[in-house]
């Protein structure tokens, strides 16, 4: 039998939606705690494959999920092209930054970055061995626009300014960086396929900063060449897109990237969005993360609100955006039951 998320991929009304949730292995969990604590930090738990594959399989033992996502973050790809990488505990990652087209021509080229990903391969064939039978195994990869948000600035930004003004003071340098990040993310991507991945999600989570044809050059157009490749190389590998905050531009997403399935921030009208962007294919989402601290009837409330709205076509049930640290797994729970329970 066809796993529940595949079928919705490839555009299956099913009667549940099938489920999992964004930063699923987290610090919400005791036990992700635990783990990380014995691996020393968060870098060295991504790429201790024993370790990583532990925390992915975490959420799956606790809650059943419908899926697995990959343990490892987007911004391995900028270390794996020569950027210094390091999280500072409370506060996020810090890089050092890429400016100018020189810094970019210095950065190493696509096709090296195995030698610093190979262990994410192997957490990859660890997961397909031990991942229980109905459950999917998501690979991803940070959306080129997001990655080189990071990689300029060195650090999270609220407005994504050093980037933009990368943009403005030298256009061709930063599509330079755009350019290699994509070619780096299809040798990513292409190798945890051949690991053992079944689906690819491609992350852009800063693409709502973008306006006009910069959403285009910057959003659109990478996105869509890191899928045209992908599926050039693996044609049955479905991918999930989440342009974050692109509002009107969900409109039509599905047809300008080619994915199979659009994931949807919180901020998207699940009846606009059903009307509107499901009917080009599956979603994605997109109950707001903060249900997952709060709890009780608003949650069960807005899960079946939801659930109700996408019921007409291919949905995969998800939060908006990541499940934070301070959520209540009890509440995980209650998710999950209400989605099952049917709305
Ligand atoms: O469970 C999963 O979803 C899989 C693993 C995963 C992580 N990061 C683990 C992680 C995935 C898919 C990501 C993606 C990611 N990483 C994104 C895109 C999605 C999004 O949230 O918008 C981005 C922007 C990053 C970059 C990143 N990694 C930031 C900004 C931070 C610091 C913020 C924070 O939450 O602490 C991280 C750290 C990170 N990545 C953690 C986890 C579990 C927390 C680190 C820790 O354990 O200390």
């Amino acid at each position: 039998m066809t796993k529940t998320i595949l079928r919705a991929l490839a555009g299956e009304r099913l009667p549940v939606p099938p489920i999992w949730m964004m930063r699923q292995a987290g610090r919400y969990l005791p036990e992700y705690r635990a783990t990380r604590a014995q691996a020393g930090d968060f870098l060295k738990l991504c790429y201790n494959p024993d370790l990583a594959a532990e925390v992915t399989l975490q959420p799956i033992r606790r809650f059943g999920f419908d899926a697995a996502i990959l343990f490892a973050d987007i911004l391995l790809v900028p270390q794996a092209l020569g950027a210094d990488l390091w999280f500072v505990t409370g506060e996020g990652p810090r890089l050092s930054t890429v400016t100018t087209g020189e810094g970019v021509a210095g950065l190493r080229p696509a096709g090296a970055v195995h030698e610093t990903l190979s262990p994410v391969y192997e957490t990859v064939r660890i997961l397909s061995r031990e991942l229980p039978a109905e459950t999917t195994l998501i690979g991803f990869a940070g959306a080129p626009w997001t990655v080189a948000t990071y990689m300029v600035a060195g650090r999270g930004t609220r407005d994504q300014g050093p980037a933009h003004d990368f943009i403005a003071r030298d256009r061709a340098g930063f599509q330079a960086l755009i350019d290699l990040i994509t070619g780096a993310t299809v040798e990513y991507l292409s190798a945890q396929v051949e690991a053992g991945a079944e689906v690819i999600k491609l992350f852009d989570s800063w693409a709502g900063s973008l306006r006009g044809r910069d959403f285009d050059d910057f959003a659109v157009a990478p996105t869509r060449a890191i899928i045209a490749a992908l599926k050039a190389r693996h044609p049955h590998t479905p991918v999930i897109a989440f342009p974050r905050e692109a509002g009107p531009r969900y409109e039509g997403f599905h047809k300008a990237v080619g994915a199979d399935c659009v994931a949807l921030d919180n901020s998207v009208d699940p009846d606009w969005a059903a009307a509107h962007v499901q009917r080009d294919g599956c979603v994605q989402g997109n109950l707001a993360p903060g249900h997952m601290v709060t709890g009780g009837q608003a949650l069960i409330d807005e899960t079946r609100r939801i659930v109700r709205a996408f019921s007409g076509g291919p949905h995969i049930f998800n939060l908006g955006h990541g499940i934070t640290p301070d959520a209540d797994p009890e509440n995980v729970r209650l998710m999950i039951e209400t989605v099952r329970e049917g709305a």
